[in-house]
């Protein structure tokens, strides 16, 4: 087996996926078709193109207003869920939402999550992969609304609704603006992370733990000029979710060979790898394996140790966990084996 089939055919769990970023250009196309909704140009290949998170994000909120009914939520659903499982061999995956870019356009809150949950279990049935759900709180939302979308999720919560997140551009609105919404998750038995030092100093991290309760960071990579949250970080066992493609185009890391998830690994920090908004970076969850591994220099062992500790971020219990980790090793070292001499290092 050669290398790049290596790393698609691994078994993998995702934990940082969005599903708004994941809607394929040709459903984005029928999608606005459907409720009429004009876009700027037919070809909307064309409109998955950008150079800095605040056009990327105009685009996600574009895309997002093509989402009205339940039937279009659990068709993008399924279809992330699909793409998933055929790149690159995904098992499970947390992924997640924004409810406020739907309840603001008028879609109750159930339509959302009822319509995301049916296509995640559509999913499940047809592929065997399994998925979660995490609400993300939008920085650029004012808190009380923020709030108020905790508060209405919990009114509609099922058990594929497992967590709260946060996302959208972090320098202008740091995470200690939107306490109130993660304390009211916790108490509503949600489980809790958020991006974090994505795009702003390592004390977002910090704030994130200590303030917010957050058991997980999305991104992290400033954390590298910190010394001090670094071994904060290594002391508590936090894990990072990180994201190769996305954040290499929109931060400018000019190639993956210098991406500081390199440093991050190196330092000793348990990431593992996700791809964040696949069809609108035009990867797949495969493809950060197929390019990420090689530009690090990683082998196999590395690789291993990354799935693995996909595994022991999920917010699975700890049985399914057990289960599920003793299953990935297994099917990773089986196709090791299989692996042709010089493929990948040890
Ligand atoms: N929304 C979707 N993807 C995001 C990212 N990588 N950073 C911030 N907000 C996002
Ligand atoms: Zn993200």
């Amino acid at each position: 087996m050669l290398r790049d089939e290596f790393l698609r055919s691994i078994p993998k769990v995702e934990l940082h996926c969005h599903i708004e970023g994941s809607v394929r250009a040709a459903t984005f196309a029928d999608q606005a078709k459907k409720h009429g909704i004009a876009l700027p140009t037919d070809d909307v290949e064309k409109l998955y193109d950008y150079e800095t998170i605040y056009e990327f994000l105009v685009i996600f909120g574009m895309v997002s207003s093509t989402l009205l009914d339940q039937d279009d939520f659990a068709r993008v659903a399924y279809e992330a869920m699909e793409d998933g499982h055929r790149l690159g061999n995904l098992r499970y995956r947390e992924m997640f939402f924004n409810p406020t870019l739907h309840t603001k356009r008028g879609v109750p809150m159930k339509t959302v999550v009822d319509g995301l949950a049916e296509g995640i279990n559509a999913a499940e049935a047809d592929f065997g992969v399994k998925g979660r759900l995490i609400a993300d709180v939008y920085r650029q939302d004012d808190p009380a609304d923020c709030l108020q979308m905790v508060e209405e999720l919990l009114e509609v919560l099922r058990p594929e609704v497992i967590g709260l997140g946060m996302d959208a551009a972090e320098a202008p609105d740091p995470p200690e603006k939107f306490v109130d919404s993660f304390r009211a998750a916790k108490a509503g038995g949600l489980r809790l992370t958020s991006h974090a030092s994505e795009d702003a100093p390592p004390v977002n991290i910090t704030t994130c733990l200590d303030l917010l309760g957050c058991e997980r960071i999305d991104h992290g990579y400033h954390i590298l000029s910190d010394p001090a949250v670094i071994q904060r970080c290594l002391d508590d066992d936090i894990h990072f979710t990180v994201c190769p493609t996305s954040t290499a185009v929109v931060y400018g890391w000019p190639d993956l060979t210098s991406h500081p998830i390199i440093g991050m690994v190196d330092a000793g920090l348990k990431c593992m790898l996700n791809s964040d908004d696949p069809t609108m970076f035009h990867t797949d969850i495969g493809k950060e394996y197929v390019d990420m591994v090689p530009a690090a220099g990683w082998g196999v062992a590395k690789v291993k140790e990354l799935v693995l500790n996909g595994v022991e971020a999920t917010w699975l219990d700890d049985t399914d966990k057990a289960a599920m980790a003793a299953e990935f090793s297994a099917e990773l070292d089986r196709l090791a084996a299989e692996l042709e001499p010089g493929e990948l290092p040890a």
